[in-house]
């Protein structure tokens, strides 16, 4: 995997992002998903690579398109091509794009073969920080003393930094603990792997993403800390029974097993590229004008040391081009 192949990345999520966006508002998270999913599939199917899909849309029965172990690249089970590991979420927050929500984005991470955990579709207990932080979280440790902690590497008092947590009935308790312990607390409906990206870059005004939420969200928001050089701990949160066997038939044995980024997208070769379908914290969501399109995407390589925000202006006729 080079630079050259990582670029190529750029052009999936934008690609996708600019066919959901279209979904934006229309009530029906399932058909905005099915749209991610097909317009990703297709442009995937162009770089030039062995691809393997690692993390997916689900098992190969349920899910038609980009399920796990489905090969993707125009060089499929050439001995000579680069062979890719890709973990895909074509559109992050699905709800998010269906109400017209802000941080909807369309994401991938792609890393050497065997890098990216698979994690299977259950909860994980997740907590996410920037390089700031970096070496001070500890997922065992109460939530008041990880606040504590995050406050001081901030050189803040608790309740001068903001902690991003999703709206569920099973945080209730997480809530009013990090109420009571003073810090600020943005709840959001849907998109924890986005807050996790925004926690880890300073500047968006989050210190910490923190609670449950997907485990395939978890392996590539790693993948993003890792290139950000910020700091994530994480477990798995089986709730019923066939969670906990399907973990034991994948090999896992140990369920309270803590996972650092480092665990959950190992190696240097890691790329991560999103591409914003709504705008939120980070990424503005897909402009159409008359005659183009504008994408606002960042573009991360490991190995490379390199973030990128990329803002792509897709024309369709030769219009005057404004810079703003
Ligand atoms: P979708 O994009 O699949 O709708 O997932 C959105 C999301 O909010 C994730 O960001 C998060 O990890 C997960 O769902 C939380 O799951 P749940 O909605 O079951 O609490």
């Amino acid at each position: 995997m080079d630079l050259v192949l990582g670029h190529e990345f750029v052009k999936v999520t934008e690609k996708t992002a600019i066919a959901t966006a279209r979904t934006m508002g229309q009530g029906d998270r399932k058909y905005s998903d099915h749209v991610a999913v097909e317009a990703m599939r297709a442009e995937m199917d162009t770089l030039q690579m062995d691809g393997t899909i690692v993390i997916g849309e689900g098992e190969r029965d349920k899910a038609p398109m980009l399920f796990v172990g489905e090969k993707v690249g125009a060089l499929k089970d050439d001995p000579l091509a680069p062979k890719v590991g890709i973990a895909v979420d074509p559109l992050e927050g699905t709800n998010l794009c269906a109400t017209g929500s802000a941080n909807a984005i369309a994401v991938l991470a792609a890393a050497d073969m065997g890098s990216l955990l698979y994690a299977p579709d259950i909860y994980m207990d997740k907590i996410v920080v920037g390089p700031t932080a970096k070496g001070k979280i500890d997922i065992s440790a109460p939530v008041e003393e990880n606040l504590k902690r995050i406050a001081r590497a901030f050189d803040r008092d608790i309740d001068d930094i903001t902690i991003v947590v999703l709206e569920r009935d099973r945080h209730k308790d997480l809530i009013a603990r990090i109420r009571k312990a003073g810090a600020r607390i943005k709840l959001i409906g849907d998109g924890d792997l986005s807050a996790g990206i925004a926690a880890a870059i300073r500047g968006t005004g989050i210190h910490g993403a923190i609670g449950i939420g997907g485990s395939p969200e978890g392996v590539i928001t790693a993948a993003a800390v890792r290139c950000l050089g910020g700091d994530m701990q994480a477990r798995f949160h089986p709730t019923e029974k066939w969670q906990e066997d399907r973990l034991t038939e994948l090999g896992f044995k140990d369920f309270k097993q803590i996972y650092t980024a480092e665990d959950l997208a190992k190696g240097k070769n890691i790329f991560f590229c999103a591409t914003g379908v709504t705008s939120g914290d980070l990424l503005q969501g897909v402009r159409y004008f008359g005659g183009g399109i504008r994408t606002s995407t960042i573009f991360m390589s490991f190995a490379d040391k390199i973030i990128q925000f990329v803002d792509t202006i897709h024309q369709e006729e030769r219009v005057p081009i404004t810079v703003r």
